[in-house]
């Protein structure tokens, strides 16, 4: 399965850390949230990525190839560690890239990518979403994909104040962590849903969403939503997700995702323990 990983969007509201550069390029803890996204998909099974970038985005693909002058340098200190993790991102796959000339959605995004993908069911992971699980998320989508040979997404369910900053679903049980989803509305008014179930941006999509997307009228905010084209796909499952997601573009959740990418790292979590309690 092929990967479409889009990162396009300006960020901006996260400005002015995003003024020239890429969202996706923040540093959660030790590495930039993009790379977290690309593991996923690569331990999900996944290794042909497509990122659909834009302009001022070139940082993401110098990031992902190989820097001579950087591995010469510590190569020659003696930092075999660090090189060791260095070669790592560049060797971690093979990315593609494509460019939204134009920033008119989500939708539109994902139809930059129609040509790589052809006519196969594919992923989807937006590259301002990091989730964090033992379950992989993308990975458990697949296997639901695999069973009902439907489009799936990851749900979860977010504070009733907060649904008009998401996609939201309205979903009925099917088995487990799986429900079938009867209505999608991107970024609702309070009063137009009676759910609380988010998208959480990881998606399995079949091939037809293209011929649906370019059905779609511009929706919220004016661009094409990816939600409004799944509405009109011929059934769409839901898996409930119960790890961690952070949107980096929160910042709030920006900072909870180092934080909590750093207590999972032994040489730092007492130190940063010890320095929260001041706050405690
Ligand atoms: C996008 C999707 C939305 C989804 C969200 C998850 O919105 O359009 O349906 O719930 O990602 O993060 P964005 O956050 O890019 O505005």
């Amino acid at each position: 399965m092929k990967a479409v990983i889009p990162a396009a969007g300006l960020g901006t509201r996260f400005l002015p850390a995003t003024k020239s550069q890429p969202k996706e390029m923040l540093p959660v803890y030790d590495k930039p949230a993009i790379q977290y996204v690309i593991e996923e998909a690569l331990a999900s099974g996944i290794d042909d990525i497509l990122i659909v970038t834009g302009r001022n985005k070139r940082s993401i693909e110098d990031h992902f190839d190989k820097s001579y002058e950087l591995e010469y340098t510590l190569q020659k200190a003696g930092k075999d560690r660090v090189l060791k993790q260095v070669r790592n991102v560049t060797n971690l796959a093979d990315i593609c890239y494509v460019r939204q000339k134009d920033l008119k959605g989500l939708g539109d995004a994902i139809l930059c990518a129609e040509r790589h993908i052809g006519d196969e069911p594919f992923a989807v992971l937006l590259g301002d979403s990091i989730t964090k699980s033992p379950q992989l998320c993308t990975k458990q989508l697949i296997d639901v994909f695999n069973k009902y040979g439907k489009s799936a997404i990851s749900i979860r369910e977010v504070p009733c104040d907060k649904i008009c900053s998401y996609g939201i679903v309205e979903a009925d049980k099917v088995e487990g962590n799986v429900y079938k989803i009867n209505s999608l509305i991107e970024k609702p008014k309070i009063n137009q849903i009676s759910s609380n179930l988010a998208i959480v941006g990881r998606y399995i999509l079949t091939p037809d969403i293209f011929d649906k997307i370019n059905q779609t009228e511009p929706g919220f905010n004016g661009e094409i939503q990816l939600t409004d084209a799944l509405s009109k796909l011929d059934g769409v499952y839901g898996v409930k997700f119960d790890g961690k997601v952070f949107n980096i573009e929160n910042r709030l959740e920006w900072i909870k995702s180092s934080i909590d990418f750093a207590m999972s790292d032994e040489e730092f979590c007492d130190d940063l323990i010890d320095y929260m309690k001041r706050f405690l």
